[in-house]
């Protein structure tokens, strides 16, 4: 298995809330064959948002999450053996290369070298995929589209994309939601009043407020999102808030107390 999926289709597109003119890039980007680079924190809409495109452009989206085991072979694909026979079975890449579909490498940076290499021809004007099991190289149908989302937060030198890679995308770049957009997106995918979305959302500024000196990263909007379901489901707000925004920050019990006094603060 490549570990990925296809979504799309006919369905409605999913949800989701501009922040600004991100939607209008990428429909220009997809217009003219410019391969799209997300940046942005985790939990702050990236996949949503491809999912929101893909399904606005009608093109078929190939999800792939890529980690340091995923070969080239996984993307284009493999000789497999079905019932005594050997058959050429297209990856996830090359199934988006041949339809003019959105291929959606998640996680980018943590993909092997020998993943990178084979994305060069496909993301500059040449857009081809050279296949070489099979000898095959496909010119990419006018609709393929390659998207690529990373975290530049996470502090690894060895894993920032090579210039020649990055050089290859158009960048947007995502931050949390600013208040105003973040309560509705927040009542609306749990269920819960934007009254009392509302000190969430401020909580959570507080808390990414904290990001560099005590945390990682800033609490996610998708964690904002699990806080304000738990409290719609029926949980009180000081449990949701301790298991959903405050526990998948940070293992350290000073800092969790720290954390803690900022709920107090926001809460009273
Ligand atoms: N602008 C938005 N419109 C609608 N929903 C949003 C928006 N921003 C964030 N969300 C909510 O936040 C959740 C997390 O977003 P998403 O999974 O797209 O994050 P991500 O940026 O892909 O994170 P990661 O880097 O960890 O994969 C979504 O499931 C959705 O509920
Ligand atoms: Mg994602």
């Amino acid at each position: 298995m490549d570990g990925s999926h296809i979504t799309g289709g006919a369905a409605t597109a999913p949800f989701y809330l501009p922040q600004g003119d991100e939607c209008d890039v990428f429909a220009a980007a997809a217009a003219h064959r410019l391969p799209v680079l997300l940046k942005g924190p985790t939990g702050c809409g990236k996949t949503r948002f491809v999912a929101h495109m893909a399904a606005k452009l009608g093109r078929p989206l190939y999800t792939v999450a890529c980690h340091d085991d995923l070969s080239a072979a996984d993307l284009i694909g493999r000789y497999l053996l079905k019932g005594g026979e050997t058959v050429w079975v297209d990856g996830p890449l090359t199934r988006a290369v041949r339809e003019g579909a959105i291929c959606y490498l998640d996680e980018v940076v943590e993909a092997r070298k020998d993943v990178t290499v084979v994305l060069h021809p496909l993301t500059d004007d040449r857009r081809i995929l050279p296949i070489d099991r099979t000898g095959e190289e496909l010119e990419a149908h006018p609709d393929f589209l390659l998207v690529a989302s990373y975290n530049p937060g996470y502090q690894n030198i060895l894993k920032t994309l090579k210039p020649s890679t990055r050089q290859r995308f158009i960048g947007v770049e995502f931050t949390f939601p600013r208040p105003e957009h973040e309560i509705p997106v927040v009542a609306r995918e749990s269920g819960l009043a934007e009254e009392r979305v509302k000190p969430l959302v401020r909580l959570a500024n507080k808390l990414r407020a904290m990001k560099g000196q005590d945390l990682e990263e800033g609490v996610s909007t998708r964690l904002v999102v699990y806080a304000a379901t738990l409290i719609a489901g029926g949980m009180g707000v000081d449990r949701a808030i301790r298991t959903a925004m405050i526990e998948p920050l940070s293992d350290d019990a000073d800092v969790k107390a720290g954390l803690r006094d900022l709920v107090t603060a926001v809460f009273g």
